[in-house]
């Protein structure tokens, strides 16, 4: 028995988004949390997104979802699920048997006072009219795709009895269940230990190939993205930053956001001790952003026309496809490196930031 999708295959994207925006009214005034951020997900390809806490990668995926209440929310522009719009939709039937979501903390979506074998037996019997042994044959089934031991005793167990990893297991099993054509994950590693954590994604990416649904995986980590996915959208105070192919965004960083998250994370090809250097300063207020450039009060290559507008994600003709970035003065251009270089010797930048050469502590 396979758990490959029985739907047919459509060539269309399987997720295309489109200027679409959310905003929340709050007693502050109103937040907008996600900007005008459009991306296109093909079948059966993994779209990474990646951003500092507070991005907006949560907020964007779950309201595309419908899982944030419509009276809490302003939702604008497009959101196209196999050809269908979300946006305005009641997403409901999508949940479970077309759209499967996974999150960092298990026990929010595990029931705790629910066995393990019910949580996946309600998914397969909604949403696949499986019932009786056949259901417990599939349970089993999964538990045993997803790495759990002793799957037929698990089934009895409460989700408490098992470790922080076995529940991440059992809630992508419980996903799983409705054989979704595209799983979203949010941060599915981010609680779990490393060994762990490439468990857990290495199984992913196993059961993608698989079954050939598509997923978007959210993370903060752009090392986590890296060699997981197709493509990555850069997310910085719920807008787009940089776009790209997974390969060509590491290989040719535009975005001196995409730069700083990089220069942030310890890297495989650096010798052990080699300094990171934290991005310093916060993420914007979402009620009152900065003007221009979202990055502009952090950013190292922050010149004056940065503070004047905001920069459009525009694709570059003479890099490769899909490649786009919003940035006046991108890395790895003229105008990039002479930005930074006259930002090094005055020490600082036109937001009063100051800076030292990538590697030295500012
Ligand atoms: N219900 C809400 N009302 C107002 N602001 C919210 C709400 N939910 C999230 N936010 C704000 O939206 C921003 C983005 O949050 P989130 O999507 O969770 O970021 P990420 O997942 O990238 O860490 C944050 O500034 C957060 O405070
Ligand atoms: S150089 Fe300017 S436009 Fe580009 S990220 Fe920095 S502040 Fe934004
Ligand atoms: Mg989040």
């Amino acid at each position: 028995m396979t758990i490959a999708s029985s739907k047919p295959q459509t060539r269309q994207p399987l997720l295309e988004v489109e200027n679409y925006s959310v905003a929340f009214r709050t007693p502050r005034g109103l937040a907008r949390v996600v900007d005008e951020v459009s991306f296109t997900l093909e079948q059966g390809k993994t779209l990474g997104i990646v951003g500092e806490s507070g991005s907006g990668k949560s907020v964007l995926n779950r309201s595309i979802m419908g899982l944030i209440s419509s009276d809490r929310q302003i939702e604008e522009g497009s959101a196209l699920f196999d050809g269908q719009q979300l946006v305005g939709q009641d997403r409901q039937p999508y949940w479970g048997r077309r759209i499967g979501m996974i999150f960092q903390d298990p026990m929010t979506s595990l029931n705790p006072v629910m066995k393990v074998g019910r949580q996946i037996f309600e998914p397969l019997k909604l949403h696949r009219n499986m019932t009786g042994q056949t259901a417990k044959d599939r349970a089993i089934e999964l538990l045993t795709k997803v790495g759990i031991p002793e799957p037929e005793r698990r089934l009895n167990d409460y989700p408490h009895q098992l470790s922080g990893g076995q529940r991440q297991r059992v809630m992508i099993a419980v996903a799983l269940a409705g054989e979704p054509e595209l799983l979203i994950a949010d941060e599915p590693t981010t609680a779990l230990d490393v060994t762990v954590q490439k468990q857990i994604l290495d199984l992913l990416s196993e059961l993608q190939q698989d079954t050939g649904m598509s997923m978007v995986l959210i993370t903060h980590d752009l090392g986590v993205a890296r060699g997981r996915t197709d493509d990555v959208l850069v997310m910085y105070g719920g807008r787009v930053m940089e776009s790209a192919p997974t390969e060509t965004l590491f290989d040719r960083m535009r975005h001196p956001y995409s730069e700083a998250l990089m220069l942030s994370i310890p890297r495989l090809d650096q010798p052990k001790h080699t300094r990171l250097t934290p991005i310093s300063g916060a993420p914007p207020d979402p009620i009152a952003p900065p003007p221009g450039c979202r990055f502009s009060p952090r950013c190292r290559y922050t010149q004056a026309d940065c503070l004047e507008s905001l920069p459009a994600a525009v694709d570059n003709v003479n890099e490769p496809a899909r490649h786009s970035w919003a940035c006046f003065h991108p890395v790895g251009t003229d105008d990039g490196d002479a930005a930074l270089a006259a930002n090094l010797a005055a020490g600082q930048t036109v937001t009063g930031l100051a800076i030292r050469p990538s590697g030295e502590p500012s």
